[in-house]
């Protein structure tokens, strides 16, 4: 018997997005209430790990206070959270255009709302979080906010689902890490831990339409498609930091930027950070010319 085509294959995506919606009515947050956002927060807990913070290593990083090093870490933590909201709502709008498109009955589609659901939840999560730390909600540079609005424009299928996973893999990484270390404020670690919950089934829905989408593509698309994703998850990765963070400790901006993006302790980080998706997207054929400049420029790739 030959083996069943791309069409064939379809109802996975019901099977898929089905058994996703049973797990969204068992388990989902409610972060207005789930958090107690009118708790002290403590002086002596940190919101990042030192090895994590961007000019961990460097020879600036030598001459901060350790008070300076608490502070810096505080103002990336918000910039990541920042730069995740930004990002979620480009996936919000990437979903609500495939609903648009298809039957709104459908398990997909279904699923697909249920999702827009949980991100609307998180973004609120992640905007209060920020304003909570007393941080300005930095977000990515202008230009890449400006470049953003095209997103749901250039990059559908498995670009869009793939650099998605890109940002989902990358933080829920960093979260994983921070969730379990009590040295954390106690408000960021029950942030994560919520969004890590939500997001293992945003992630199970997303390598499910990579994988499919792929399936379907001729040559030319699946070039197209190489080059959408390495240019966004590099954009992506890229804003994390917003450089205005190290204005905070007395860091001119252009100076810290630089430092940490030729700080190999940075650079590991991301590499270790997308060490879970990246032989994913590999596999799917998603990594490859003409996007290996991309790649490479985003340290995903573990090169400089
Ligand atoms: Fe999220
Ligand atoms: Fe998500």
């Amino acid at each position: 018997m030959s083996a069943p085509t791309a069409e064939q294959r379809i109802p996975d995506r019901h099977a898929t997005a089905e058994r996703l919606l049973k797990s969204s009515a068992k388990k989902s947050y409610a972060p207005s209430v789930d958090i107690d956002w009118d708790a002290p927060l403590p002086a002596d807990k940190i919101w990042v790990p030192e090895h994590r913070v961007s000019l961990y290593g460097t020879e600036l990083w030598d001459r901060m206070t350790p008070e300076q090093r608490v502070e810096l870490g505080k103002h990336e933590a918000c910039s990541v959270a920042s730069v995740g909201l930004w990002f979620e709502v480009l996936l919000m709008q990437r979903l609500l255009k495939d609903f648009y498109a298809e039957d709104p009955t459908t398990p997909r589609a279904q699923y697909a709302l249920t999702e827009v659901a949980d991100e609307c939840r998180h973004s609120q999560m992640f905007a209060r979080m920020v304003h909570t730390a007393g941080v300005e909600p930095y977000g990515p540079q202008e230009r890449i906010r400006q470049l953003g609005k095209l997103f749901s424009v250039i990059s559908w299928g498995p670009a869009a689902y793939g650099s998605i996973l890109v940002a989902e893999e990358v933080l829920d990484r960093l979260q994983r890490e921070q969730a379990g270390d009590e040295a954390i404020q106690p408000l960021m670690r029950q942030v994560n831990k919520i969004h890590i919950m939500e997001e293992a089934r945003h992630v199970s829905f997303a390598r499910d339409e990579v994988t499919r989408g792929m399936a379907q593509l001729g040559p030319a698309e699946k070039a197209y498609q190489r080059f959408v994703i390495a240019y966004v998850s590099m954009m992506v990765v890229r804003s994390l930091i917003n450089p205005k963070v190290y204005a905070a400790v007395g860091i001119d901006p252009a100076v810290g930027r630089r430092a940490a993006l030729g700080n190999p302790h940075h650079r590991e980080m991301i590499r270790w950070a997308g060490e879970k998706i990246m032989p994913f997207l590999d596999e799917a054929g998603l990594v490859g010319r003409p996007g290996m400049t991309w790649w490479r420029k985003s340290f995903l790739l573990g090169e400089s």
